[in-house]
């Protein structure tokens, strides 16, 4: 399947400019969640589950491979996910306002490299809107093996100052869907963002949204909903120290890395292109940035890995670094829809304990 992908529909696929292919992409998946019967199906035979289930922030996931955020920042199509082998998907990044994102063309492919630029700038319907989506679906359905991890972002017009109000609208109206949330401070396509990643705002900043999660809890009488944060692998590694530092004594669940990189390697260094790079030349870098944590953790932060991942082999690079759940996005787009099944059974094969 992968071959007949990357044979025939890829170059297809490929002909079109690459947000009108991942709107493609978007359309397909959708028809397979309408489909139900078909999604069912599909999941019965690519939904790859562990032996013994991972049981990670209090939940119980039914393989390591995820979708990254990025692919349905709406949340139209993810319970297609499992019909291709997810055991969780990412949905967002979702900001409390709706925004169109940056001006088009803003994503761009580097087949040789199997390497995406992106600079969309959290083009999102904005949370009310997702949040009503999520509600109409969770009326109707009942509980899914595979998990909804929703990542939210700062909307662009808000300064930074007030970036924790805004965040915290997002979480409120969202908790009701998420299986955990990712807090996403490291886009370099919304100006500044990544300045929340600095000693002076990160504190501040993190320490109301763990309170509300708190406050939530207490009220509903419920366990609290992970939180986890989501880095740049352009941080050097005392910057990383001093997250690690704030998000371990304000009790984060766990860390997501890496995003994109603004870091190209010498083979993209002529381009004109500006945004965040993803895929294969990310892979060793974000690969790093797991190992540091979980030596630098002792292994008790749980780390999901994201950045390059595109194989079994590049999948395996990151456990061995100590992830304990990984995604993928570039991946998915140069290999195929199955990669996740391919990578979750190659881990099985890997590892005993899998199925
Ligand atoms: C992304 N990524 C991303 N991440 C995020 O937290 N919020 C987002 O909205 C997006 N949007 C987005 C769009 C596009 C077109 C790409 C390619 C990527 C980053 C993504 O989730 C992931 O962290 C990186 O792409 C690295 O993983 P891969 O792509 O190398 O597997």
């Amino acid at each position: 399947m992968g071959i007949l992908y990357e044979k025939l529909i890829r170059p297809v696929l490929f002909l079109q400019d690459p947000e009108k292919a991942h709107d493609s992409g978007i359309a397909v998946l959708r028809l397979v969640r309408e489909w139900g019967a078909l999604c069912r199906i599909m999941e019965r035979w690519n939904l790859v589950r562990t032996q013994k289930p991972i049981e990670l922030f209090g939940l119980t996931f039914p393989n390591a491979v995820g979708l990254a955020a990025g692919m349905d920042k709406n949340g139209v199509c993810w319970q297609a996910g499992a019909a291709f082998g997810f055991g969780h998907v990412e949905i967002g990044t979702i900001t409390f306002q709706k925004q169109p994102g940056n001006p088009r063309p803003r994503v761009f492919r580097y087949p040789k490299e199997e390497a995406i630029i992106n600079r969309l700038g959290f083009n999102n319907e904005g949370a009310p809107t997702v949040a009503e989506r999520l509600a109409k679906y969770s009326r109707r359905h009942k509980r899914r093996q595979m998990l909804l991890g929703i990542n939210i972002g700062k909307s662009k017009t808000v300064p930074l100052e007030n970036a924790a109000e805004d965040y915290l609208a997002s979480f409120r109206l969202l908790a009701d869907f998420a299986d955990y949330f990712t807090i996403n401070i490291s886009s370099p396509n919304t100006p500044g963002l990544r300045k929340l990643q600095d000693k002076e705002l990160l504190r501040g900043f993190l320490g109301p949204l763990i309170e509300a999660k708190k406050d939530r809890a207490q009220k509903m009488g419920e366990s609290a909903i992970p939180m986890l944060v989501k880095i740049a692998p352009d941080l050097s590694f005392r910057q990383i120290d001093y997250i690690l530092e704030v998000i371990t004594e304000l009790g984060f669940d766990g860390v997501v890395a890496t995003n994109t990189t603004t870091q190209f390697p010498p083979a993209l260094n002529n381009i004109a292109e500006t945004g965040g790079l993803s895929g294969k030349p990310l892979e060793k870098r974000s690969t790093q940035i797991v190992k540091y944590i979980n030596n630098a953790t002792e292994g008790k932060m749980p780390i999901i890995g994201v950045g390059g991942i595109h194989d079994v082999e590049s999948a395996s690079r990151k456990m061995d670094a100590g992830a304990r759940l990984i995604q993928i996005y570039t991946g998915f787009v140069y290999r195929g829809p199955f990669t996740p099944k391919v990578i979750a059974r190659g881990l099985a094969n890997r590892n005993a304990e899998w199925v």
